[in-house]
């Protein structure tokens, strides 16, 4: 499924965000997508280490994270399941766009404290609702992980990261 003709209000919204910045994704993500994201730095998880042309490869997100601080720009968290799940502790802003129509999923979004997460902007679109969450208490000093900003991009029906949404970063790739 590609994002851009499916959801075109998402794909800019993606866009629009992430551009300028870096990107952190899986591997399986990673191929989902199939090539880099323009005009962003890409950063990939592989614990192999396989070079990808057009991407930094990291093999553990310690290593990511040290990257990106280099970088000195924010990071978006896009993907998948399983680095959504090991960054949930770091970051402080998700944008999350909430699709209306039901999709058949296996792969999840990690449960979070709702209590620890204030809206702080709501956009209504027909098909999808976008909102920004930014995190209402200071992250544990368990994470001393520099000064930039760390997002995630993620789009989901009610809570889960639905496999039907595979596409979802790919569309960028046809610009
Ligand atoms: N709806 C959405 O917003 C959205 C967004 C993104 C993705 N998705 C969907 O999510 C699914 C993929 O999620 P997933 O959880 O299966 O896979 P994933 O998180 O994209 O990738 C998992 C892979 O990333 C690497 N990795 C993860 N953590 C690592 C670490 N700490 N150190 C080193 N490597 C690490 C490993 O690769 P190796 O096995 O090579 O070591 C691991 O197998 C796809 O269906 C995709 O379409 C949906």
């Amino acid at each position: 499924m590609e994002i851009r003709k499916v959801y075109p209000g998402i794909y800019r919204r993606i866009k629009k965000i992430t551009s300028g910045n870096t990107i952190l994704m899986g591997r399986r993500t990673y191929e989902t997508i199939g090539r880099p994201l323009p005009n962003k730095e890409n950063l990939v998880l592989d614990a192999e280490k396989k070079p990808i042309a057009g991407a930094t490869v990291c093999g553990s997100i310690d290593e990511a994270l040290t990257w990106a601080e280099k970088q000195g720009k924010e990071l978006y968290v896009i993907g998948g399941a399983s680095v959504y799940a090991q960054m949930l502790p770091m970051v402080e802003v998700m944008h999350i766009s909430h699709v209306k129509k039901d999709y058949p999923g296996d792969v999840y979004f990690p449960e979070y404290d709702k209590s620890k997460w204030q809206e702080i902007k709501r956009e209504e679109y027909d098909e999808f609702t976008a909102i920004t969450y930014r995190r209402n208490s200071k992250l544990s000093p368990k994470y001393p992980l520099g000064t930039k900003r760390k997002n995630f991009i993620a789009s989901l029906k009610s809570e889960s990261l639905k496999s039907s949404l595979k596409g979802i970063p790919s569309g960028e790739t046809n610009q």
